[in-house]
């Protein structure tokens, strides 16, 4: 059985002013309602890791980064590396998201090289596959994440994508509003958990597969009942503590 896995990923937002705020309340009603079948990560921007991981230090909540460089270090200016995240408290990070990917220009080959650095570093991978709305109209979502995800792990051995977690995010549901029914997001989770099997068919039932697109306290339940929905990668209601919490206590 795969323990349930919730992870904010603030994206761009946060001031020390607030952030310090939003995160006791978090770990306090958390702590409070001590969700343990539910495994739960934050991901504030880089220059916020270290205070968050210093403020969530005595909790049982993970932080982590938002990308990574595949570099371990050098001449990369604005970079930062897997061995500087771990440096600052950090225990996964997030790669490939499609925000990377669309504005930032970043290559199937790059979150390839990206998923082998963080695993070298101990970190835990958390990679994003997911369709545009014109693919998936066009009939091309499955194949679309399936070559993502095949690229994403490509070189790895089945011991290493047991340490991988895989997030599905449809493009089109993304900040939208506009959050697949469950049963599209199980549809794709099925597609995504039988690639694994063609992988790395020893390990494949051990990897925790995340939705995340739109998540919120009214419809987490509905979606992390599917099989093989093992809980969401919250973008906007992770910035809101009540919304956050609901949304851990569905996955419990
Ligand atoms: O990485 C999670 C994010 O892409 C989902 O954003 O705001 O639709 O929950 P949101």
């Amino acid at each position: 059985m795969r323990k349930a896995l919730v992870i904010g990923n603030w994206k761009m937002h946060g001031l020390s002013s607030r952030n310090s705020e939003l995160v006791e309340q978090i770990a306090s009603g958390i702590e409070d309602e001590a969700f343990s079948s539910v495994d739960i990560g934050m991901c504030p921007p880089f220059v916020y890791l270290q205070a968050v991981a210093t403020q969530l230090a005595e909790t049982a909540i993970a932080v982590g980064a938002q990308n990574m460089s595949q570099h371990a270090s050098g001449a990369y200016t604005g970079e930062v590396s897997a061995e500087m995240l771990v440096d600052s408290g950090c225990g996964l990070v997030i790669l490939g998201h499609s925000e990377r990917r669309a504005i930032f220009g970043e290559a199937d080959v790059d979150v390839a090289a990206k998923v082998q650095a963080a695993l070298q570093a101990g970190l835990l991978p958390v990679v994003c596959v997911g369709e545009t709305l014109q693919q998936r109209e066009s009939g091309e979502a499955t194949a679309v994440v399936v070559n993502q995800l095949e690229q994403a792990l490509s070189g790895l051995s089945a011991d290493n994508i047991a340490r991988v977690v895989v997030a599905y995010e449809p493009v089109w549901a993304i900040g939208t509003g506009l959050t697949a029914s469950p049963e599209q997001a199980q549809e794709i989770h099925k597609v995504l958990r039988v690639s694994l099997y063609d992988l790395a068919a020893d390990t494949a039932d051990t990897v925790r597969i995340l939705y995340g697109g739109s998540v919120n306290a009214g419809n987490a339940q509905a979606l992390f009942a599917q099989p093989d929905i093992d809980g969401g990668l919250i973008g906007g209601a992770s910035l809101k503590a009540q919304e956050f919490i609901a949304i851990c206590r569905a996955a419990a």
